[in-house]
């Protein structure tokens, strides 16, 4: 089987509860995308399980939150009846791997090294060890991508140099070996395609100059899409801004109050109605009441999920996929000499 629409694809790592950067960050783009546009495009949307150990995790709830992370795109509105659309695990495609060993051949130590998230994940972990699986995960990310010639990847901007990796390294391999792999769209072709003028990123409630993230200190600053809505509330109103008394949209000086301008637009309501207002608790409050909104019917629809139609699509989508990224790995190992030209 051959596949022939430009594929857009991104993936949720299974390591923790979600909180509202993920959803904004990675999972509304895809969606909205597949509703409008799921005939024009094919949508892979996967679970990337072996990414999820990277850092260390409770082994025991791994199979929970990798069904957890199934259900969160059905909650967010995946259309998974559509033919387009497909959902699977990583780890149940062994293509991924086995094309992260190839890529991992071509990649430099040094090139590896520079990655500010290494860096930061590597620096986060006090009490053991930090894994060659961390410095190698943007080869695995690269190969998720390049298996299926995706060429947009919706991702927050803390991705980005993962992205860019992944461009430099089909291209790498492309000049060595002659066409093999579609090369992913430059960062800012992909933000003007998701109709953004620069990557995502939810800023922490508590200290806005950080990106929200799951593995922050204290939960006050993160609304986890598990959080009732009193507790959103609660951590909305209480939300950092500064002395300024006045709403304008300009992170450079109000990283606070702009947070919670895109928190409130990207849900669906009017930032510009609170543009110029010279007091925050009118803000604050509207936030509130859309997080709040948001959290109750996003729970709802979480509930409501059959879990029989996920697995049947699930074990439908992976069953297709096996096959179509064989015959890219295939084709890889041929460029490499591992399998004759013929
Ligand atoms: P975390 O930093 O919370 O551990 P992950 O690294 O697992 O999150 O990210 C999952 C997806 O969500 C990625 O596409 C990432 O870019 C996106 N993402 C994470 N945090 C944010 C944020 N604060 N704003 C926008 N997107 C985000
Ligand atoms: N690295 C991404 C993250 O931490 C998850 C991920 C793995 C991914 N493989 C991917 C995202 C491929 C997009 C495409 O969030």
């Amino acid at each position: 089987m051959t596949m022939t629409k430009p594929v857009i694809l991104t993936g949720l790592r299974a390591n923790n509860d979600l909180h509202l950067g993920n959803y904004l960050g990675a999972l509304l783009p895809i969606v909205d995308l597949a509703r409008a546009k799921a005939g024009e495009y094919q949508i892979n949307a996967f679970v990337p399980d072996l990414h999820s150990f990277t850092t260390p995790i409770d082994h025991n709830t791994l199979q929970e939150q990798i069904k957890q992370n199934l259900k969160l795109f059905i909650a967010a509105g995946l259309p998974i009846d559509n033919d387009n659309v497909f959902i699977y695990r990583q780890s149940y495609i062994p293509a991924h791997s086995e094309l992260t060993w190839i890529l991992d051949c071509f990649t430099g130590f040094g090139e590896l090294s520079r990655m500010t998230q290494f860096k930061d994940k590597s620096q986060a972990i006090i009490d053991d060890r930090v894994s060659v699986g961390l410095f190698n995960y943007p080869v695995l990310m690269a190969a998720d991508i390049l298996l299926y010639d995706a060429e947009y990847i919706p991702v927050g901007d803390d991705q980005t140099q993962h992205l860019e990796f992944t461009r430099d390294i089909a291209e790498r391999m492309n000049s060595k070996f002659g066409d093999l792999f579609v090369v992913p769209k430059p960062v800012a072709e992909q933000h003007q395609f998701f109709n953004k003028d620069q990557g995502l990123r939810i800023r922490n409630l508590q200290d806005p100059t950080k990106k929200m993230s799951k593995s922050d200190d204290s939960s006050k600053g993160v609304i986890f899409l598990t959080d009732t809505p009193e507790e959103a509330r609660n951590k909305i109103m209480g939300a950092t801004t500064d002395g300024l008394s006045e709403v304008q949209y300009d992170y450079a000086v109000r990283p606070g109050v702009s947070n919670l301008l895109d928190i409130l637009s990207l849900l669906g309501g009017d930032k510009q109605a609170f543009i110029g207002q010279t007091q925050y608790g009118p803000l604050k409050s509207a936030v509130s009441d859309k997080v709040a909104e948001f959290l109750a019917e996003f729970q709802s629809k979480m509930a409501a999920i059959n879990e029989r139609d996920i697995w049947h699509k699930l074990e439908e989508s992976e069953f297709l996929l096996r096959n179509v990224t064989l015959q890219k790995l295939y084709k890889v190992q041929q460029a490499v000499g591992l399998r004759s030209q013929k």
